[in-house]
């Protein structure tokens, strides 16, 4: 699908068939994981707000009973790059413990926020806890953490769309492309 705002991308990196494909995948490795472990539901948790498109079409992809959840964390400003530490801003309200879980997030770039995630998770005694990322940055990990679940491994660019911001924007591109590097800190965006 061509979009308005394809001009402020540099290219596109993975177009909303090959996400779709690669969901529908991934929603069957993951229901088959959990029918194997013997479970009849997981909860899935979302990183927001990057991961709530990815997690909207996975969590329809997964056969099986599903409840959701979110977390909000915080580690990007207007930024291209991790200004602080992540931080959470709003904790999740379903009560995890004994149950299987399974975090999404958009994108693996350092794994800071999945990792700092896990071990707040892991603190509430979930049966299991798993991790599932749409998007992994090539040669960009510097905690060695690398995801259960990887939708696609891209090079080290800043990627927007199909809920991957800058500034808020271009989340609503049903596509995943590479911001124009000039596009990437307009003074005018708050
Ligand atoms: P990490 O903690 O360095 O792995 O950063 C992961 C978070 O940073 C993700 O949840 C994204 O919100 C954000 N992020 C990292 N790389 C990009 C990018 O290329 N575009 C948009 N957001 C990004
Ligand atoms: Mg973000």
């Amino acid at each position: 699908m061509i979009t308005s705002l394809d001009s402020d991308l540099d290219h596109i990196l993975v177009t909303q068939e090959e996400i779709q494909k690669r969901i529908a995948q991934l929603g069957e490795d993951i229901t088959e994981h959990y029918r194997g472990l013997g479970a009849e539901e997981v909860t899935l948790i979302c990183i927001t707000n990057g991961a709530i498109v990815f997690g909207a079409d996975i969590l329809r992809a997964i056969d099986m009973y599903v409840r959701l959840d979110c977390v909000r964390v915080s580690s990007y400003q207007k930024e291209d790059h991790p200004v602080t530490e992540p931080q959470i801003i709003d904790q999740i309200r379903l009560d995890i413990e004994s149950r299987h879980v399974l975090l999404i997030d958009d994108i693996l770039d350092t794994g800071k926020t999945l990792q700092k995630i896990v071990n707040i998770l892991g603190e509430f005694n979930p049966l299991s806890l798993h991790t599932c990322v749409l998007l992994q940055k090539k040669g960009r990990i510097q905690t060695n953490y690398q995801a259960d679940y990887t939708g696609f491994h891209i090079p080290n660019e800043f990627v927007v769309g199909y809920g991957l911001d800058f500034a808020e924007r271009y989340r609503n591109l049903p596509h995943i492309g590479v911001l124009r590097p000039e596009l990437q800190n307009p003074p005018e965006w708050q």
